[in-house]
């Protein structure tokens, strides 16, 4: 009953929208408090870190309960027959979403485990290199590392301003290190620090151009920004469900341009004719598929709301609570404001305080939990990322803790 309240009232305040431009319906408060509703979180606590992982909203739990009964009826015969055939109409709607086809997207458990596939799947000789920035995700460092000390390739990262210049800044950054022997690029297209987004698309090509293999980290990007694949134009994709698409936590998925799917080795090896099978990357044994299934209900929701409507809410959001802090003394801002640098995601510092004490004094002074950004040499902040679920009053009483701690 309470369920059919709450997706009703979703309903209603959809329809109320009409013919709101995705920015007006980014400030109807109105339409984001039913959406909000459709959150079970706990409202004593900000959760202002969502870049780590997403609560799903009550319909996808429950989406997932369900098809984890139904598992429970009798495993092998209801996943086997009923629930693995139905992921290929997931496959299908997030290749329809995405906008590449459905052959060219394996379903994954996260962004590591595509990206790890990739980037220790490639063919690469002792001495081919492979470029990086300083802010890209640590632990696909540690695969680059290990075929480093293993085969003797080379790891080539760059540190950039934060915030950059503008997105040029950044291209021309990532061809300035670009050299006869770059075989691979790999850039976030959001970043897990401060959410700079970089010019995926122009990166991209200009890589393709040289002859070099893209591959991009889509950890933030997949259900936070709109865009297609032929935006970004990238070889290789990997996105995590459970964070902005508010999927089930353990989903994902790995988009590679067709022609390059017998190049990549699995990292568990398939029979030889699943060479050109996408599908080469989803033989990981028995593993659990409800929270699998319950990613169309992830993507309904998604969909209801509207992935503009969505994209612009979370950019309201941050600008609200960077506006308030902006001139505050002590405060520094780390993303860049503009539309084609940040959206949902921001990051700050306060002078003399460091980033770890901040997290802490936040969640134990004001219950608002953030994330620790440290980047050794460069610089340290708190990473912000409060999601469509937030309030008002919410981003408010952030800005306000932010400001009582900068002032002493
Ligand atoms: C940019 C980036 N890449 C990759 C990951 C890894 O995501 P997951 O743990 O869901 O695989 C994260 C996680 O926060 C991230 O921020």
């Amino acid at each position: 009953m309470t369920r059919r309240l709450v997706l009703g009232a979703l309903a209603a305040a959809v329809r109320n929208l009409q013919g709101q431009t995705a920015t007006e319906a980014a400030a109807n408060e109105d339409f984001w408090f039913a959406a909000r509703m459709a959150f079970t979180v706990d409202r004593n606590l900000l959760n202002f870190n969502n870049g780590s992982v997403c609560p799903a909203p009550k319909v996808v739990q429950e989406a997932m309960e369900r098809y984890w009964t139904v598992t429970n009826l009798s495993p092998s015969h209801y996943v086997d027959e009923l629930l693995l055939p139905e992921t290929e109409v997931i496959r299908e709607e997030l290749a329809r979403e995405f906008g590449c086809s459905p052959e060219e997207l394996a379903l994954t458990r996260n962004t590591s485990e595509g990206l790890h596939a990739v980037i220790l799947g490639l063919d690469l000789k002792p001495g081919d290199e492979v470029v990086t920035t300083t802010q890209d995700y640590p632990s696909m460092f540690s695969s680059l590392d290990q075929r480093a000390e293993r085969e003797g390739i080379v790891v080539k990262k760059f540190a950039y301003p934060t915030p950059p210049k503008d997105p040029q800044q950044l291209f021309d950054l990532f061809f300035a290190n670009v050299g006869p022997k770059t075989r691979a690029i790999l850039v976030s297209h959001m970043t897990f620090t401060t959410g700079q987004i970089f010019p995926v698309g122009a990166i991209c090509r200009e890589a393709r151009r040289r002859g070099i293999y893209s591959i991009v980290d889509g950890a933030h990007s997949f259900a936070h920004l709109v865009f297609r694949r032929d935006d970004i134009d990238c070889d290789f994709y990997s996105t995590s469900l459970h964070k902005w698409l508010t999927a089930p936590v353990g989903t994902g998925f790995l988009y590679m341009r067709r022609e390059l799917i017998p190049r990549v080795w699995p990292l568990l090896g398939v029979p030889a004719a699943m060479k050109a099978n996408i599908r080469k990357f989803e033989s990981i044994g028995t593993a659990p598929v409800a929270m699998r299934n319950a990613v169309a209900d992830a993507l309904a929701f998604h969909r209801g709301l509207g992935a503009l409507r969505k994209q612009e809410r979370l950019r309201y959001l941050r600008r609200r609570w960077e506006g308030a802090l902006r001139g505050v003394d002590r405060v520094k801002l780390l993303n860049a404001d503009s539309p084609e640098q940040s959206c949902g995601i921001g990051a700050l510092g306060v002078d003399g305080i460091r980033a770890e004490q901040l997290t802490a004094t936040l969640l134990n002074k004001f219950k608002i939990h953030v994330r620790t950004r440290v980047m050794p040499g460069e610089f340290e902040c708190i990473r912000v990322t409060p999601n469509i679920y937030a309030s008002l009053e919410d981003v408010d009483r952030f800005s306000r803790a932010i400001t009582t701690i900068a002032r002493g």
